[in-house]
């Protein structure tokens, strides 16, 4: 299974997607957390894992794929960087860090001024998705940056499900309606996940959602979620709200 994880800034999709890694991998998954931000370059602490090397760097980096890419102009559609299916064993060991259950693949990052777009990130991300092949107890977890970007790379037509994580905001609902319409017609699952609200705030959130029956989980404000982001820990404990939000999306 293949699940997306998105909202706005700064809602909670990379704390999301670490304590989801370990709570597969707790269950016994073989988790392979893909970083598709370009940005922030904290997931890995999030996580508990080394930082590997950014996969972008196996293509040659930006002046190796801009090569491939400028070959295929004007039809960039038709640019392959991945040429063999992958699997949770063939990715290339110095481009993945693992431990236990868990491994981590970070696509791209930018590092200097004026390096260019993220768009050969944004190619490299789908076309990683769309090449990985996996077993029966394989998930894949993504985390992406804010916004909505990543539907307009196409990224999210590689998943099996989306999770768009709300924080109690006016832009998140917006968000989230705009990301209902996206998503209707594309055949993959939405879900919304709720975070830092108390019981006033959801029931203000579910008014305001044209589909309040996709939210899955409620996660409190959590001070000790908040000072785990701070001290640059791995945020790895065991959790109700995930454990029970997992409950909630089929394993397919
Ligand atoms: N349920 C929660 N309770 C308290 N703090 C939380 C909760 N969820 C997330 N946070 C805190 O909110 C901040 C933002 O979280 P996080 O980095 O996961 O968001 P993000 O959506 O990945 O941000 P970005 O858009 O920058 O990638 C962090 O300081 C994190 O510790
Ligand atoms: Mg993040």
């Amino acid at each position: 299974m293949k699940l997306i994880i998105c909202g706005k800034g700064g809602s909670g999709k990379s704390t999301l997607t670490a304590m989801l890694a370990h709570e597969y991998a707790r269950k016994n998954f073989r988790v392979l957390v893909v970083d598709t931000d370009e940005s922030n370059i904290g997931l890995h602490r999030l996580i508990g894992i080394d930082a590997p090397v950014d996969l972008m760097e196996y293509f040659g980096g930006r002046p190796g794929m801009k090569e491939k890419i400028m070959a295929a102009a004007p039809d960039y559609a038709k640019v392959k960087l991945i040429e063999e299916p992958w699997k949770f064993d063939s990715i290339p060991a110095d481009y993945v860090s693992r431990k236990d259950n868990i491994a981590l693949v970070s696509i791209g990052k930018i590092q200097h001024s004026g390096e260019g777009c993220a768009c050969p990130m944004g190619m490299l991300s789908r076309q990683f998705l769309q090449s990985l092949q996996l077993a029966e107890n394989d998930i894949v977890i993504t985390d992406t940056e804010a916004g909505i970007e990543h539907f307009g790379r196409g990224i999210d037509e590689e998943a099996d499900g989306i999770l768009m994580v709300l924080d109690p905001s006016f832009e998140s609902v917006g968000l989230a309606e705009k990301i209902t319409t996206i998503t209707d017609g594309m055949g993959i699952s939405l879900y919304f996940i709720l975070n830092r609200v108390n019981s006033e705030m959801s029931a203000t959130i579910r008014k305001k959602l044209s589909k309040p029956g996709n939210i899955i989980a409620e996660i409190p404000d959590d001070p000790d979620i908040l000072s785990t982001g701070l001290s640059g820990d791995a945020i790895t404990r065991q959790y109700a709200p995930i454990e029970a939000l997992i409950k909630e999306i089929p394993n397919n």
